[in-house]
């Protein structure tokens, strides 16, 4: 915590690593239409190489751009560094989705990273229509997901939307024992405004570039989905509730049923906490064209 607070009016941290094309340019990111912000750490490689091959792919999708980057800061000393900045820079070279900039990659600078994607997405990406914000140990159906927002009236991104998991009235943690320790110094009041559980939220462009311009007149704290709440409470805006968000895991225990039958998952937008195996299993069976589910799974 003393090194959040020695650190929390830093915002300038130089980029490692940049992707200034990603989008095709300003004007040319219009055309992505869903783009994919994976919290990454660097030693995280297992994680983004699978969702590389699952629901992260980039393609086209009903029609619809589907673009990628996973957000990292560093990790280590010495040799390790060298060693995780290295491997991140291949990845790069090979993917071009790698974001990195030069800060201690820990949950207490989450809301950092965050922030520093919303400026560089102002700068490089800044008509992107909607973004998936989340982690890289989360099964999202981006298939569902763009069939989601096509259904929306307004599905150019140019309205507010910030959709998930939606949490309201969580009072800040003041144990300082606790991973979400938040003391009274760095946040007074003792209840969060509403915000969107961090596994996974959906949000569009409209609603990046205001939370980012809030952003800069609000102090960092260190519970990064909570900050969004400040930000979009502070703009007089409000998070919604989407059904097909499962941040906190799916509600059932796993003795009675099978919990990966895949007509669980059909209709879903996003499950915490999927890996490995179990994704590739999940997302390959869930778009199985075969795949038939008899009953009402809900
Ligand atoms: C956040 O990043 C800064 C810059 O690298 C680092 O010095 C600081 O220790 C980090 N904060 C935490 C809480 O890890
Ligand atoms: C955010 O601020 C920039 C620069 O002042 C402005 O161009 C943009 O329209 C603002 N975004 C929103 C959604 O108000």
């Amino acid at each position: 915590m003393k090194d959040f607070i020695y650190y929390q009016h830093c915002r300038h941290f130089p980029m490692l690593l940049d992707l200034p094309d990603k989008c095709g340019g300003i004007d040319r990111s219009s055309d992505v239409f869903l783009l994919l912000v994976v919290k990454s750490a660097p030693e995280n490689y297992d994680r983004r190489e699978i969702l590389r091959r699952t629901w992260a792919e980039e393609r086209q999708q009903n029609g619809e751009w589907i673009r990628r980057v996973f957000i990292v800061g560093t990790r280590g000393s010495g040799f390790e560094r060298e060693r995780l900045n290295m491997v991140l820079d291949l990845e790069r070279g090979h993917y071009k989705d790698i974001l990195q900039w030069d800060f201690v990659d820990t949950f207490q600078n989450l809301t950092l990273k965050q922030v520093l994607f919303f400026e560089w997405m102002e700068r490089n990406c800044p008509k992107a229509r909607f973004l998936f914000n989340g982690d890289d140990d989360v099964y999202v159906n981006t298939n569902n997901v763009v069939k989601y927002l096509q259904s929306l009236e307004d599905n150019d991104g140019s309205k507010h939307l910030f959709v998930g998991a939606h949490i309201v009235g969580m009072a800040p943690s003041r144990d300082s024992w606790s991973k979400y320790f938040v003391p009274f110094h760095v946040y007074k009041q003792n209840v969060f405004s509403p915000y969107c559980s961090g596994g996974g939220f959906f949000l569009s462009g409209y609603t990046a570039s205001v939370i980012y311009n809030m952003s800069k007149s609000i102090t960092l704290i260190p519970i990064d989905d909570a900050y969004f709440g400040l930000c979009l409470a502070k703009a007089g805006l409000s998070p919604s509730l989407h059904t097909g968000v499962k941040t906190f895991g799916m509600p059932f225990s796993s003795d009675r049923i099978n919990t990966y039958d895949p007509c669980l998952y059909k209709e879903l937008l996003v499950v915490h906490r999927f890996l490995s195996e179990k994704l590739y299993y999940m997302w390959h069976k869930v778009n199985d064209p075969n795949l038939e589910c008899f009953g009402n799974f809900k």
